[in-house]
């Protein structure tokens, strides 16, 4: 058997059209949505994933302001940047690109953010809100796209076994929440570095999302034969398998194509949804605040 692969990349182009419908009407009043995305320091990723973001604003018609700072910056200098753009009319969306520097507090830096402006989803008023139910306020980007990935696939999750492998506060933890919410209703395992016997659990997942940035560790073992895989891991790794040299790599191996019932790509999966997802965030603010 080989696996239907879930192209991200179409489902976020769809997404962008139908946002290019309601940054239009938003334009009729007046309005562009305009997101501001702060970069701290010259981590290689975060200045392509940045570089990314920039593009899908062009393309929709969204405004986009990039303010790159050095390594050197303060916590505070960083907190002041945000108070400023907090009350600025003109900003409808802050996104402070992670990681950032390690002696940087990433925590004070969300929570400095107006809830209203959070497009990260990342602020604790919104992740709350997720805790407690409330799905229609800001979602975390990745785990959101994640969810509309899987309504590509059909699958009716009331009751399914889900895994979801790392626990971060970006992807691991909202994305298990979002799973479990009455309506979903996947029973959830949130697998990490401490868990034991993790290729039994995820065997046993009809659903999987691997979100723990170590290339090829979801081996075809590990996975039960027609599951959903959803690969959220994009490292840059050099195995001499291309001429150029290094290649982007999942969390997931090649060889669980052969087992899964479907898997998302590496690039062209998850990476163009949580792009979709910041976008649509950013029209949500706009329209939120403009009103
Ligand atoms: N770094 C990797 N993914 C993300 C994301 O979704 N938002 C921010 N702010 N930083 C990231």
């Amino acid at each position: 058997m080989s696996a239907t692969i879930i192209d991200g990349r179409a489902v976020s182009l769809q997404i962008e059209d139908e946002l290019k419908v309601r940054i239009d009407a938003l334009g009729q009043s007046g309005v562009r949505p305009h997101l501001v995305v702060v970069l701290v320091g010259d981590d290689a990723a975060s200045h392509v994933y940045v570089r990314n973001k920039q593009r899908a604003c062009e393309r929709t018609g969204v405004i986009s302001t990039r303010m790159d700072l050095p390594s050197s910056s303060t916590q505070q200098e960083v907190l002041d940047i945000i108070s400023d753009l907090n009350n600025d009319e003109s900003v409808h969306g802050i996104l402070v690109q992670s990681p950032l520097p390690p002696r940087m507090d990433e925590l004070q830096i969300a929570d400095a953010i107006d809830p209203r402006k959070d497009v990260d989803g990342f602020h604790p008023t919104n992740l709350g809100r997720l805790v407690q139910g409330d799905t229609d306020g800001m979602l975390p980007c990745t785990p959101a796209g994640i969810m509309r990935l899987l309504e590509e696939t059909g699958a009716n999750l009331t009751g399914s076994k889900a895994v979801v492998l790392g626990r971060s506060r970006i992807v691991g933890m909202p994305m298990a929440l979002l799973l479990a919410q009455k309506g979903i209703d996947a029973t959830v395992t949130i697998v990490h570095s401490r868990s034991e016997e993790h290729s039994l659990l995820c065997r046993d997942s009809d659903l999987l999302v691997a979100a723990i940035g170590r290339p090829g560790t979801v081996k075809s073992e590990w996975v039960k034969p027609g599951a959903i895989v959803i690969d959220v891991g994009v490292s840059r790794i050099e195995d001499g398998s291309v001429p150029s040299g290094s290649r982007l790599a999942g969390d997931v191996d090649p060889s669980v194509s052969e087992v899964a019932g479907w898997l998302t790509p590496v690039p062209g999966g998850v990476g163009p949804m949580t792009i979709a997802m910041l976008l649509t965030n950013t029209v949500r603010a706009a329209e939120n605040l403009s009103t």
